[in-house]
């Protein structure tokens, strides 16, 4: 694909089984063909994806990791970043979010929004990117369009624009009308694509028109005025209905996506916005990836070009230590199948071999100005345990070990004054289950957890604190950088505590999130 062709780099959040695989195989598809979707994850082709290595993964049907994918439409270079679907690896997908411009949210019919993707809707609503919402399984007896306009409104805090809106659903689904065109589009068996101007139509019947008509004029009256700036700042989410597996609605969305996502957007670095356009090469690594292949026993980091064009083996410096390195390894993806990149842009993903050299949020820098990208927010974790190798001989393992995975984003480790005794923190439970799996398969190790009763983390940010502070509803740990974090078993302990210190000033570290 060409260095001069427009870039859209995106990704789909959604609750699992939403239809985010269908919709994502459905797109590719679309792209001229450039690669067969049956690749994507494969649940059902028996084709697995860059996460065939997990055993995990497979006994549980979901997605842990995530890969990228390309297409090319409508003179567009469309890059999709896949994100684990399960809740468990929220902080996975909040990472793959800092990298992308636009967001698709995939909202099946008949649930609408589920309780548990509720807070990464929210944060993805955080960021002020652009999102486009696909409101799925239209083919299902769902719940009523506007019923869910207003759910995603009253829970998201933001406006609805519906782009078109459905003429039945389930077994009753004739079509969706195009707003913008005054078309239907007809939902037949065949699947093919068949647009007729709305005045022309004579599948409706009369009480479908009328239906139709009236709840169009409620939504003229009632509903909100398109703005394509709040559509830019996140304000505003365009809505699309559809039916990814009758590839029903996805060619439409797609042709809105390539006018509606946003370009390769600037990005703060070192206090200062970097535009995409600055002739310096900049990028910043939002994930690593051990044994993609179980051919390649290696890391790929995954490198979002931020600025000024990447080119294979040229010299970089990583901004964290300085060091200087040639770039010659570099992949760009499609599921498992990797193509050596010669020369990427902004909005690009490029895959870069990694042997130990790189962690989660680092910046590379071409010649020039040492930029640091933003530090990558954390999900404050909210499982504890601490963690023991259960040979002690196997100690060298067990550290390179963590240490790795931690560097990965796996999972986040802090360690107890003196002692540096070593307690993993995770958002969700499968997380522990990833690291205990990939400790014994990887590094050979046997590792022990002692659950925590601790659920909160909170990073001291003034005051001061000392190890005599623990007890039996609170910890003193120290982060990865050495901050001091308290460790609370509830709200309860965490309230005592404030009203006990009032000079100690606690943050989540994400204050995002509150
Ligand atoms: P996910 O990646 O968000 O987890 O969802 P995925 O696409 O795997 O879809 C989850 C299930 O929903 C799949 O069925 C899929 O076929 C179905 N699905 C997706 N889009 C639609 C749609 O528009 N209408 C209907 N009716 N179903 C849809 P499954 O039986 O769980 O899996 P499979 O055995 O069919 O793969």
């Amino acid at each position: 694909m060409s260095v001069d062709t427009p870039r859209r780099t995106f990704a789909i959040i959604s609750h699992p089984d939403a239809g985010k695989t269908t919709l994502t195989e459905k797109v590719l598809l679309l792209g001229g063909g450039i690669r067969s979707a049956g690749t994507v994850k494969g649940k059902k082709s028996g084709k697995f994806a860059t996460s065939d290595w997990m055993e995990i993964e497979k006994q549980r049907g979901i997605s842990v990791t995530s890969s990228v994918m390309q297409l090319l439409y409508n003179d567009v270079q469309i890059n999709i970043l896949d994100t684990p679907g399960h809740q468990d690896f929220s902080e996975d997908t909040y990472r793959t979010l800092t990298a992308v411009d636009t967001a698709v949210m995939v909202i099946d019919s008949v649930k609408g929004i589920e309780a548990q993707t509720l807070k990464l809707f929210k944060v993805c609503r955080m960021r002020g990117i652009p999102i486009l919402t696909f409101i799925n399984k239209l083919d299902r007896e769902g719940k009523e369009p506007l019923d869910l306009l207003s759910e995603i409104e009253e829970t998201l805090e933001m406006d609805t624009y519906p782009m078109n809106w459905p003429v039945g659903m389930g077994k009753r689904l004739k079509g969706i009308y195009s707003i913008p065109d005054d078309t239907v589009e007809i939902y037949n068996d065949s699947h093919e694509r068949e647009i007729i101007p709305y005045k022309e139509e004579s599948v409706l019947q009369d009480y479908e028109r009328e239906a139709l008509e009236e709840e169009i004029m409620l939504l003229e009256e009632a509903g909100n005025e398109y703005s394509h700036e709040k559509v830019q700042n996140g304000t505003l989410t365009p809505v699309f209905f559809g039916s990814a597996l009758s590839n029903f609605g996805v060619q439409s969305f797609l042709d809105q996506f390539v006018k509606l996502a946003a370009p390769p957007q600037p990005r703060k670095a070192s206090g200062e916005s970097v535009p995409p356009e600055s002739p310096q090469f900049s990028g910043f690594i939002f994930k690593i990836q051990a044994n993609m292949n179980p051919n390649h026993r290696d890391r790929i980091a995954f490198l979002r070009v931020c600025s000024g064009q990447f080119d294979r083996g040229m010299e970089v410096t990583l901004s964290r230590t300085g060091k200087k390195m040639k770039l010659n390894q570099s992949h760009s993806f499609f599921a498992s199948d990797r193509e050596t990149v010669e020369s990427a842009k902004p909005g690009d993903i490029v895959g870069l071999y990694d042997s130990g050299n790189f962690q989660v949020g680092d910046t590379i820098v071409g010649g020039g100005e040492r930029l640091q990208y933003e530090e990558m927010p954390q999900f404050p974790p909210e499982k504890f345990a601490k963690v023991t190798a259960k040979n002690a001989l196997k100690h060298k393992q067990y550290h390179k070990g963590i240490e790795q995975l931690v560097q990965e984003g796996t999972i986040q480790l802090y360690k107890t004054p003196y002692f540096e005794d070593y307690i993993i923190g995770a958002v969700g439970e499968l997380q522990f289950q990833v690291f205990e799996y990939r400790m014994k398969n990887e590094y050979k190790v046997d590792i022990e957890f002692q659950h925590m009763t601790h659920e909160l983390a909170r990073w001291v940010t003034k005051g001061k604190v000392s190890d005599d502070m623990t007890d039996s509803r609170k910890m003193l740990v120290n982060d990865q950088q050495g901050r001091a974090v308290l460790l609370f078993e509830n709200d309860f302990a965490l309230r005592w505590f404030s009203d006990k210190h009032p000079d100690v000033e606690l943050s989540t570290g994400w204050d995002i999130l509150e």
